[in-house]
């Protein structure tokens, strides 16, 4: 058999997971990326609703839809998510959490702060 037949040709990417370390990384940058779009849509809301009385009306009646609130509590859970990975990287930064075990236990300890802090958020939001 040549080796161009023994190539792998049929895989099945349902047997294949990531690790939890590498889901921390990816969403770090992901939560990075939708802040960075939403940052001016909040600093807009911020703006608005300490421009006047009435600016603090129009931002309130935008805010409150169910789904512009959706959008909001995920831009405020992307957030959360960010500060805390980003913690996190800042911690690695300096040596900690670098080892298999340590980094696996921090990511899943920065999921379920995030978890915190996004229930926060809804409670905050609705
Ligand atoms: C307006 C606020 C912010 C925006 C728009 C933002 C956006 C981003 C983006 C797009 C990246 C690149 C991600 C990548 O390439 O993997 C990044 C990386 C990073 N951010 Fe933020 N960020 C913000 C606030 C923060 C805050 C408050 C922290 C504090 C903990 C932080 C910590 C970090 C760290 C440590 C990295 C580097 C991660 C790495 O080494 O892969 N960021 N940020």
């Amino acid at each position: 058999m040549t080796k161009k037949n023994q190539r792998p040709i049929n895989l099945d990417l349902q047997t294949i997971q990531f690790p939890i370390t590498a889901i921390a990384s990816i969403l770090h940058r992901i939560s990075g990326v939708i802040t960075f779009v939403f940052v001016g849509v909040l600093l807009w809301l911020l703006s608005t609703s300490l421009s006047s009385p009435k600016g603090f009306m129009e931002a309130a009646n935008f805010i409150d839809g169910w789904f512009v609130k959706f959008i909001l509590w995920g831009m405020l859970s992307a957030l959360f998510y960010h500060i805390v990975g980003g913690i996190r990287h800042l911690c690695q930064d300096l040596g900690y959490f670098e080892d298999l075990e340590s980094g696996t236990k921090s990511a899943q300890v920065s999921f379920i702060i995030t978890g915190v802090l996004a229930l926060l958020a809804g409670v905050i939001v609705w």
